[in-house]
């Protein structure tokens, strides 16, 4: 079925146990469109969008991939790609409106169908709680940067966990936090567009604050619940054997990676860190128990490894990235290197202690269009794809209890600042019709799927 992109290495399906989830990964907002329908109100990102020249092309995600209307259609685009699971985020602006007090029933029932329709199609549901899509009201009342804001999560949480715990297992607090704190508070390319380090560092605290909550309502609302964290990390490389550079590589690797994990794996926030953020962190009595509360399960998103330069005249933390010459690179402009995944991998696992992992994310943008035989032709992301999956069996081998991995995207969607030019899907979506082709990496990875069910059965 797939095409031929040159020798291909066998992969090593046997690695795989025989129960590994084999899933895709969307979220609310990239997707469902119907942004004013049934009660939903407006989120951060539904403000950013209309910030000139905040999103490509000025795009937004009003209509995405009306997968609000067409989610049955979708998932018979999983059936056919024979995947186990799905991971899906809940809009917390349908479900609570204003961010904290009523609840929007039409915003659950939503979900409730889903729910039921991904079971009947014998797809797992994974459910993501909060993938960047704050309730506008509550970012008027200060976002991330104050400690109401980890306590509506929670609010929230137990609302959705009410409704769909009786069918949904495996739940995931927040997706990728460093997003969220550093690229929407610092950086400012993302929803809510801060530049302000004293914002960013606080509003990383109570993400990781509102995890420890969510987690402790949905142990409460849901008693069967399996319960994650999903991060993204980056391997960093210095620029060169130089100490200024080496020293600068520690530094964003405590950006990066440290910040993220320690708190979450009982060490406390790093003390390097927060003397080169030199913010006072708005700690109280019990948040580090919160915030360590024992998980169930961790989900490793990974893109791309960095490499970075000393910068000490340049923005916290003073680490230029480098842009290494004659290395692959996807659509993004970001480096292909699957040996970072099964670096972090082995991180999670050796040095963090983790039991159960996923890949929650990984996948790859490029410029797919479909062809004059009516077919999307993606040599590119099929190879990036079998790259990874090898460095997953890799890790397996080493000892990686890995339980799935979630290719991103199920569908083309709304990439964020890049608008709808970056394509990450294994389907590809025609956006003025809403037509979606299966890509040939889609395919190719149904192949691998039905390959690994054959190599394990029995
Ligand atoms: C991750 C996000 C996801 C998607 C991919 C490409 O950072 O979690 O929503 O945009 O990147």
């Amino acid at each position: 079925m797939s095409e031929s992109t040159g020798p291909r290495p066998a992969l090593d399906l046997e690695a795989f146990p025989p129960s590994f989830a084999w899933g895709t990964a969307t979220s609310a907002y990239q997707i469902e469109g119907a942004v004013a329908e049934d009660g939903r109100a407006p989120s951060i990102w539904d403000t950013f969008s209309r910030v000139p020249g905040a999103i490509d092309n000025g795009d937004h995600g009003d209509t995405a991939c009306d997968h609000y209307h067409r989610w049955r259609e979708d998932i018979a685009l999983m059936k056919e790609l024979g995947t186990d699971t799905y991971r899906l985020s809940v809009a917390w602006p349908r479900v609570v409106p204003g961010g904290d007090g009523p609840v929007n029933k039409a915003g659950l029932d939503f979900y409730d169908r889903l729910v039921d329709g991904l079971l009947d199609a014998g797809i797992t549901p994974s459910v993501t709680l909060y993938h960047w899509d704050l309730p506008q009201a509550l970012q008027d009342r200060g976002g991330w940067t104050v400690r109401e804001t980890a306590e509506h999560l929670a609010a929230y949480t137990t609302a959705v966990a009410e409704r769909l715990g009786d069918r949904v297992t495996r739940w995931a607090t927040l997706n990728e936090p460093l997003c969220s704190g550093w690229i929407g508070h610092l950086e400012g390319r993302m929803a809510p567009g801060l530049t302000d380090l004293t914002a960013a560092v606080r509003a990383s605290y109570h993400l990781l604050l509102g995890h420890g909550l969510a987690t402790r309502a949905l142990r409460a609302a849901a008693p069967g619940a399996r319960i994650g964290l999903v991060t993204n990390h980056s391997t960093v490389a210095p620029a060169s054997d130089r100490p200024e550079d080496l020293a600068a590589a520690a530094r964003m690797d405590g950006h990066t990676n440290r910040w993220w994990l320690d708190p979450v794996y009982g060490r406390g926030f790093p003390t390097d860190m927060r003397e080169l953020y030199g913010v006072e962190l708005p700690e109280k009595p019990g948040d580090a128990e919160l915030i360590a509360a024992p998980l169930d399960w961790h989900g490793l998103n990974y893109y791309f490894p960095v490499t970075v330069a000393d910068d000490p005249e340049g923005p916290v933390p003073h680490a230029r990235e480098v842009r290494l010459p004659d290395v692959p690179r996807s659509g993004m402009d970001w480096q292909i290197d699957a040996g970072g995944l099964e670096a972090l991998l082995l991180r999670l696992t050796e040095d963090y202690g983790v039991r159960e992992l996923y890949v929650t994310e990984n996948g790859s943008a490029f410029p797919d269009a479909v062809g004059p035989d009516g077919a999307v032709h993606d040599p590119e992301r099929t190879a990036y794809l079998e790259e990874h999956l090898a460095a997953c069996a890799r890790a397996v081998r080493k000892g990686v209890p890995l339980a799935g991995y979630y290719a991103w995207s199920l569908l083309d969607n709304f990439e964020w600042a890049y608008g709808y030019d970056k394509r990450f899907g294994l389907v590809h979506v025609d956006y003025a019709t809403q037509k979606r082709t299966v890509k040939t990496s889609g395919r190719r990875y149904a192949d691998v799927i039905r390959a690994h069910r054959e190599a394990t059965a029995g």
